[in-house]
């Protein structure tokens, strides 16, 4: 262990390390650059065990319940005008200022040569890593858990071989280091391991539940990245983030479907990530950090998209319980399945999904046009870790559905709305980002809303106050 006295002594080296074989992430020949104790995070990986408890939570009522707060100052944040030093530079293709070295443009942010510190700088940090750390705690017990509960024969089934299996093993070991990185950030009150309740009977619902959960956790990051007070801490998040896009993308390959049928992925607020993600946690352990995030009640799509069929979109109630409505297989024939799916034309390849790096869906998961018939929670339920947190929306009366892709954020009118039932529905719209790509297309988000406010993916949180709902939506 010859890194231990120099990270000892480290800014951010904690007493996390539990694992004593852990491979140092620095080499031997860049500590000899540092003489001064280095602000570089921890070489050891975080300590961490196999969560051996699954499915919901059915100890005792929480003591301490609903998000952390202090004085709360406003019900929403007023807009104001633009910083004026982005209003007033000339984007001319010249140079405006003298140059701080050698072929080296004037401006930038932390570009000054001052130290980076790889830690959290403010609430605003500490609650976005924390919340990203959930993820990747999850994470790393949901791949293992799958492989360790479903066969070799049933993935064989599916396309999914040993060889791909060894992947998604790998794709858990990953967390490992991202669940380091944010944890070394955050010091030693980063949230820990829990356990977790998985709405998941066989490899189908494995691989969908994987892909809707890695694109939220993706989504999450990418809508407070850029708003983190430290700039080296969003370094670091963002280098673990860009492989939990990679990871999304495998599950979906996994599950044949397209890729990455969008051409630019979306970021959610932490408030949405937390709401999908938190009724997945059974427990966490005593001493474990809260969370400042909103929970909004549970959006349920009566109608989604199952890419588990030959024709998704004909489809009726077939999600599992909960906000991230990942598909079930219960009510699928052998000749409703889109595994080895041929339909009725058996040289038509593109029924297939089975497997593989690119699946053609002849028949769309969504389409413009469609309706889609919604349900929603009442606000006031128990969820996450030891049922100590509560849905909240300070909407009476929902009036549309935003969806929530790519750039965009579109309403659309919610219809036949009743509030004693708590149903209604929508109408998928046609909007495009640029000419000849659809908005509305991947894996994406729903939010049932009291207003049509307009927001762009830099102010996209401040649509909270006004969210009734929430769901992943499936559409394509
Ligand atoms: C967790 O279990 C896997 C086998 O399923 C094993 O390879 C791994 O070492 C275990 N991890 C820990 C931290 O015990
Ligand atoms: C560099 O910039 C930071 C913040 O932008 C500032 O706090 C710091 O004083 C600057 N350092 C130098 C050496 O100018
Ligand atoms: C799909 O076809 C392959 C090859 O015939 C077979 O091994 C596999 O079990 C089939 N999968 C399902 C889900 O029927
Ligand atoms: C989504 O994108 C894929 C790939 O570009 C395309 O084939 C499909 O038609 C799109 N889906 C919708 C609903 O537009
Ligand atoms: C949550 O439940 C777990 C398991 O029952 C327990 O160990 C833990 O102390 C509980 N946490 C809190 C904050 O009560
Ligand atoms: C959907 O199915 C669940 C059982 O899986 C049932 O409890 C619920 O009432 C159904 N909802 C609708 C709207 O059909
Ligand atoms: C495959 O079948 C679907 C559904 O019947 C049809 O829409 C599509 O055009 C067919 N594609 C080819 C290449 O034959
Ligand atoms: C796949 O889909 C694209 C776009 O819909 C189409 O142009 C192409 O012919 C399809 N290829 C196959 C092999 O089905
Ligand atoms: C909407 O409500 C009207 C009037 O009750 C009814 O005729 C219509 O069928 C409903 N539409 C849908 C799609 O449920
Ligand atoms: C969507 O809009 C495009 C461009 O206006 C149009 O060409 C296309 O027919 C529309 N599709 C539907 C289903 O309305
Ligand atoms: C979606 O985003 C693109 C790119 O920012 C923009 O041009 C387009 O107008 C947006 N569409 C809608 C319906 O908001
Ligand atoms: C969000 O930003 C857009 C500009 O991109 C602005 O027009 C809009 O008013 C902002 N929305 C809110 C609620 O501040």
């Amino acid at each position: 262990m010859p890194f231990t006295n120099f990270y000892a002594a480290g800014l951010l080296a904690l007493t996390l390390v539990g694992n004593a074989c852990a491979v140092p992430v620095v080499s031997e020949a860049a500590t000899s650059v540092f003489s001064e104790p280095t602000n570089l995070p921890s070489p050891y990986a975080i300590s961490h065990h196999n969560v051996t408890s699954h499915g919901p939570y059915n100890g005792p009522p929480a003591t301490t319940t609903g998000a952390l707060s202090t004085s709360v100052l406003a019900p929403s944040i007023a807009p104001a005008p633009a910083p004026p030093q982005i209003l007033q530079y000339q984007p001319d293709g010249k140079l405006h200022a003298d140059q701080p070295m050698p072929f080296t443009p004037s401006g930038g942010i932390g570009t000054n040569g001052s130290l980076p510190l790889y830690k959290v700088a403010s609430d605003f940090d500490y609650q976005s890593l924390a919340l990203a750390l959930y993820h990747e705690w999850i994470e790393l017990d949901l791949f293992h858990w799958g492989l360790a509960t479903f066969s070799d024969e049933e993935f064989d089934s599916f396309g999914i071989n040993a060889e791909d299996r060894h992947l998604i093993q790998h794709m858990a070991d990953q967390e490992i280091g991202h669940a380091s990185v944010i944890a070394n950030m955050l010091g030693a009150s980063a949230p820990k391991q829990c356990t977790y309740n998985y709405p998941v009977s066989n490899v189908q619902e494995f691989v969908d539940f994987n892909q809707k959960l890695t694109r939220w956790a993706e989504a999450g990051v990418y809508g407070f990245l850029p708003h983190l007070d430290s700039g080296p801490a969003a370094a670091m998040l963002l280098q673990s983030i860009t492989v939990e896009a990679r990871q999304q993308m495998s599950f979906r390959q996994f599950g044949g479907q397209f890729p990455m049928p969008e051409w630019h992925t979306p970021g959610i607020p932490q408030s949405w990530a937390w709401t999908l993600l938190a009724p997945y946690i059974s427990s966490c352990p005593a001493d474990e950090t809260r969370l400042v995030w909103q929970n909004f009640p549970t959006l349920h799509i009566l109608n989604q998209p199952n890419p588990a069929r030959i024709n998704g979109a004909d489809v009726w109630n077939e999600t599992t319980w909960g906000p991230a409505n990942s598909l079930s297989t219960k009510d699928i024939t052998p000749d409703e399945s889109c595994v080895n799916g041929t339909g009725t034309d058996t040289a038509n390849s593109s029924m297939d999904c089975t497997a593989a790096i690119a699946q053609n869906r002849s028949i769309p998961l969504s389409y413009p046009g469609r309706q889609v018939f919604l349900h929603w929670d009442a606000p006031g339920q128990l969820v996450g870790p030891n049922n100590s947190y509560v849905t909240t929306t300070n909407v009476a009366e929902p009036r549309f559905a935003a969806w929530l892709s790519q750039l965009n954020v579109t309403y659309t009118p919610l219809l036949n709305v009743s509030l004693a039932e708590r149903t209604a529905y929508t109408v998928q719209p046609n909007v495009s980002t640029w000419k000849g790509d659809p908005a509305v297309n991947g894996t994406m988000f729903m939010a049932l809303t009291d207003t049509d406010l307009f927001v762009t993916p830099y102010n996209v949180t401040m649509i909270n106050p006004h969210v009734a709902a929430l769901a992943v939506y499936q559409a394509g």
